[in-house]
């Protein structure tokens, strides 16, 4: 069964699960860093494996709460199987002590001088944030290339490191060492990163939460053969990495005496060495690297998170030796996560999709960690008040984790006296109905009235449009707003999503808007102070248009662009239609489990509570989600108004409750596997059509597939299915199996 542990005593909410998933998270961690980092056991494996346990079944609760760094997804579990083959690195990777300030540094420096007895040149370089690697050459081949691990054993990423550009397969020059290890860092260059993180988007896979963990993935990612498709796609997905080596491991007798030196003859041997460092002979030296690199950090073309400083002479690394984690040799100074401090301009409420009224910050826009910020979330009105925050402050701000903007509290000593407190409205800001919490006890408060909160109808506008529901282009924020709560005319077209599919152009042309940050949901002013305002679904006639009798304004490209996909929405995949309806829970997996066993809409909503839960991939969660959805008057009334309007919300040929794969339909019992563009289908028509006929369709390619449809375009499914010796459908045949079956094929 699906998702939710029945015996658990209740269900969290989001916001309980986000929580929990937070501390979960930081307990793992810690048991891993004691375990890999300090050779030390702080809980039980049965504590673990219950943790772990725990955390995965709150992920599938709300898969939404998985970062991509979480601990399910990474491996250094104890006894966790790895997809790749473990290598004992020859010389053990040690790691880096840390120091976060001027002071800690200069101590640090002293005490290693005076450990060293004499007087040394400190080497400073940049601490670069990505993925350490070992790289083993046998007289110049590289046989190995290795990720950190826990420092004795890491994983082979051989295969996949070729893919990455610049590290040599094959050293230059002559005189190589019989066994050499060199040691670097792989990352992805800011702007690769940014490129990936888009195409992700594009493709609707998960992004990044940041380069080190995209740098990590990608390393990690398995190839699934070797054809020339997959050969690409593993290409496209590690060709943006980078490498710059910092370091060697076993070389028995390295031929140089500093640390610098060896750069240089690794350097020689083709081996990509950053042009960022420097040898200086004085602290003071060392100190201004830190604060040229502090104030600099931005400019270079990858992320750091701090200056290395070695010590340059080779003979004193030995003398200095190092502790079980980190060489006494050299130090990573930490800069601090980036703060900066602006004015607190106003505390505004914004209601979203669920009627949850959150409090945010706006701000004088101010450059933090590599972006603008003007706005940050701060959650609730406790939050507020527990960062003692006034309108008007100046407030200190930070990247969380680098990424999240959050406000951190109020610069006190700056306050002239005109700062304001912050009040939570008690009504709805834009429906005045009464706030309330959902339940007692929450601190969250909402606006009950879902049914026309404009807030809460522009969301669930929005939500329609988006790309995981029905998927129309031209109906975004920006539509949405316009349709739910023009200033133009006084009663808008979509006082609730009900009439969305009975729009005309006529209802559009004459939308006016009021021109508001994208960010900030404040209005854009004209010159004069008045507000900014746009007619987004009109144009004026064109001469031509004039000469022919036209009159007055036309309606615009978008216009008629949005009423065409609107149309054409109807006809959707019943999942995506499901999940247009706004139901709590059911998103694209939920929707499409439902769709798949159920076929119709009708047939969910007869369905009892048990039969839903027992669909996989649904759960009692989603099936109590379901009931009391269906409960609602005007939630019904939604189905009848679109039914009436023509969307369908069955999918055709669909054989019946729980019948998908087994009951009638000509491709009963078989599973079929679509891949590249067949032409007569979209993809998910291709998809639909094999559901339809009573088949499975299937999303890879296995033992059990009995057919792939491929045409222009299939890449590794192809390949594993002429592996596997299944048979491959051509556009044609493909028509032909979902239409008349597979003896057809025959004839
Ligand atoms: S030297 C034995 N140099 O930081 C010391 N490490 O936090 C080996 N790192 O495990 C490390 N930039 O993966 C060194 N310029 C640099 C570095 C660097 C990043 C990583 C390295 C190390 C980690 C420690």
């Amino acid at each position: 069964m699906a998702s939710v542990d029945e015996t658990a005593p209740a269900a969290p909410s989001r916001e309980e699960a986000a929580d929990e998933v937070a501390a979960l998270t930081i307990r793992i961690n810690e048991a891993r860093d004691a375990y890999y980092e300090r050779d030390t056991v702080i809980i039980s494996d049965a504590e673990y494996d219950e943790l772990m346990r725990r955390l995965e079944a709150l992920e599938r609760l709300y898969p939404e709460l998985q970062s991509q760094d979480s601990p399910t997804l990474t491996v250094g579990g104890r006894g966790e199987t790895t997809l790749f083959a473990p290598v004992e690195h020859a010389e053990r990777m040690l790691s880096l002590d840390n120091v976060f300030s001027a002071d800690e540094l200069a101590e640090w420096a002293t005490r290693a001088r005076a450990a060293a007895g004499r007087d040394v040149h400190w080497l400073c370089e940049l601490k670069i944030d990505g993925l350490a690697l070992n790289l083993r050459y046998r007289r110049g081949r590289l046989v190995s290339a290795a990720t950190r691990g826990d420092g004795r054993v890491g994983e082979d990423v051989t295969e996949n490191v070729r893919f990455v550009p610049g590290i040599p397969m094959q050293l230059e020059g002559t005189g190589h060492p019989e066994l050499v290890e060199v040691r670097g860092e792989v990352f992805f260059p800011t702007a690769a990163f940014d490129a990936l993180n888009a195409r992700q988007a594009e493709t609707g896979e998960r992004e990044f939460a940041n380069p080190r963990n995209a740098a990590s993935g990608s390393l990690r990612q398995k190839a699934e053969g070797k054809n020339a498709a997959q050969i690409e796609l593993m290409r496209a997905r590690l060709g943006g990495l980078q490498m710059l080596v910092h370091g060697i491991g076993a070389w028995p007798d390295p031929p140089v005496a500093a640390q610098s030196e060896v750069y240089g003859l690794l350097a020689e041997w083709g081996l990509p060495t950053s042009t960022r460092f420097r040898v200086v002979d004085s602290i003071e030296g060392v100190q201004e690297f830190v604060a040229y690199y502090g104030e600099h950090r931005h400019s270079v073309e990858h992320e750091i998170d701090g200056v290395v400083v070695k010590v340059d002479e080779l003979a004193l690394h030995a003398e200095l030796g190092a502790t079980s984690r980190a060489p006494r040799w050299a130090i990573a100074y930490k800069y601090p996560p980036e703060q900066v401090n602006t004015t607190l301009v106003d505390i505004v409420v914004s209601v979203g999709r669920t009627g949850r009224a959150t409090p945010y910050a706006v701000m004088e826009p101010v450059r933090v960690a590599g972006s603008v910020v003007r706005q940050a979330t701060l959650h609730n009105q406790e939050v507020v008040k527990a960062k003692g925050v006034l309108i008007g402050d100046t407030v200190v701000l930070r990247k969380a984790g680098d990424v999240i903007p959050e406000v951190l509290g109020p610069v006190v000593e700056l306050r002239d006296g005109t700062e304001r407190e912050f009040v939570m409205p008690a009504e709805c800001p834009e429906c005045g109905t009464p706030l309330r919490p959902m339940k007692e006890g929450d601190i969250d408060l909402r606006c009950p009235n879902a049914r026309t909160c404009p807030a809460q109808v522009r969301g669930r506008v929005e939500h329609i449009g988006s790309r995981g529901a029905l998927d129309i282009e031209a109906l975004g924020e920006v539509s949405a707003a316009a349709l739910t709560q023009p200033r133009v005319p006084a009663e808008p077209p979509l006082p609730t999503e009900a009439g969305l599919f009975d729009l005309t152009v006529d209802d559009l042309t004459p939308i006016e808007v009021v021109v508001r940050d994208a960010e900030t949901g404040l209005e854009k002013l004209d010159a004069d102070g008045s507000a900014r305002v746009r007619a987004p679904f009109r144009r004026n006639p064109t001469s031509a248009e004039r000469k022919a009798g036209l009159e007055g304004p036309q309606p615009s490209a978008s216009a008629i662009k949005l009423i065409d996909e609107i149309a054409k929405a109807k006809t959707k995949p019943l999942w995506r239609i499901l999940v247009s309806l706004n139901i709590r829970h059911v998103g694209p997996v939920a929707a499409r489990a439902l769709a798949d066993h159920f076929g119709s809409l009708e047939a969910i909503r007869a369905a009892s509570r048990d039969e839903l839960a027992e669909v996989e991939g649904v759960g009692s969660i989603i099936a109590d989600s379901l009931i009391d959805w269906f409960e609602v008057d005007w939630h019904r009334e939604i189905v009848d108004r679109w039914a009436a309007a023509g969307v369908q919300f069955a999918t055709p040929g669909h054989p019946g409750p729980g019948r998908a794969t087994d009951g009638g339909g000509v491709l009963a019992g078989l599973t079929v596997v679509a891949t590249g563009s067949l032409e007569g289908f979209t993809r998910e028509g291709a998809q639909e059509a094999i559901i339809a006929a009573g088949g499975k369709a299937a999303s890879s390619v296995s033992k059990k597939t009995d057919f792939v449809a491929a045409g222009p375009g299939a890449g590794s499914k192809l390949a594993k299915a002429e592996e596997l010796g299944i048979r491959i459908l051509d556009a044609a045949q493909f028509a032909i199996l979902v239409t008349k079956g597979p003896d057809a094929l025959e004839q």
